[in-house]
């Protein structure tokens, strides 16, 4: 691995096949397609779950010339500095359950991060996944839903691995890579390997029956501190106190009242960081 600048190393390239040889899942990774550019991995996802695709489908990208991000933002990443994934699932969930489906994929990647890079990453809330209060990756769901039922869920989660922050446009907020926090390049290759593996445990999991909430919990930042949401609607303020089955965050306002908030931008007022 060869040194291109500050904290970004170039590593391999992603090879389909030699992933594909090491793992050993059920459901994930069924069919994985590796592509060396594509607008985006969600968008590619999104079109083959609404063609029929069987759930298991995995699409990694080693750059997107159109990432999507959360609340209508773009997702940047150089060429081959990041693990760039989309998975197709299609669970027997209703639709407001599907973020059990990201939760299980958040909790694969905070596992992976462990596993490969001995580093404790962290979740706040909803789909940030960060370390020391800086971010290293994010999730983005989109639900195929007909006649109230839940047809696919597609997860994207782009994470950064040897890559200099300084690189990226438009930083909104803090952020890292495994590559600045440890000071050394990691293996996409095998990150990813780790990732599909332990997605795949846990989603067998979600099948059979199994709450990723306590898990969740246990891996979440943004539980005991004064937080600002953001939503669509409104701003509220509070103490993140939990969440729930389904990932609400449930929020205690100043008045006493419980808040159950499905979707928002979180801001940590403790510490004042805008993620
Ligand atoms: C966020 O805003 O934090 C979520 C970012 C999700 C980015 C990933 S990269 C792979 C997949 N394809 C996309 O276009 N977006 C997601």
């Amino acid at each position: 691995m060869a040194q291109r600048r500050k904290g970004a190393y170039m590593d391999e390239p992603l090879d389909g096949a030699e992933i594909k040889e090491r793992l050993d899942t059920r459901i994930v990774g069924g069919t994985l397609e590796v592509h060396p550019v594509i607008d985006s991995t969600n968008l590619r996802a999104v079109a083959l779950a609404r063609a029929g695709a069987p759930e298991g489908l995995v699409v990694v990208a080693e750059e997107q010339t159109a990432g999507q991000g959360r609340l209508g933002r773009r997702w940047y990443a150089p060429r081959g500095s990041a693990l760039l994934i989309s998975l197709l699932f299609r669970p027997p969930l209703i639709p407001a359950q599907a973020q059990r489906v990201t939760m299980v994929c958040s909790l694969a990647a905070v596992h992976a991060v462990a596993e490969v890079g001995g580093l404790e990453a962290r979740l706040k809330w909803p789909n940030d996944i960060v370390v020391a209060d800086a971010k290293l990756g994010g999730l983005l769901t989109e639900l195929g839903v007909g006649d109230g039922n839940l047809g696919y869920v597609v997860v994207g989660i782009g994470l950064n691995v040897n890559l200099d922050v300084a690189q990226l446009p438009d930083l909104i907020a803090p952020a890292t890579s495994l590559s600045a926090a440890l000071g050394r390049p990691v293996s996409r290759r095998d990150l990813l390997v780790s990732f599909l593996q332990r997605a795949d445990d846990l989603y067998g999991g979600l099948r059979n029956g199994w709450s990723p909430r306590a898990a969740w919990r246990e891996a979440l930042v943004t539980l005991g501190r004064a937080v600002t949401v953001g939503t669509p609607q409104e701003t509220l303020q509070g103490i993140a106190e939990d969440v729930d089955e389904d990932g609400a965050l449930l929020l205690r306002m100043e008045d006493g009242a419980l808040r159950r908030v499905l979707a928002g931008d979180v801001t940590l007022r403790g510490h004042g960081i805008r993620l």
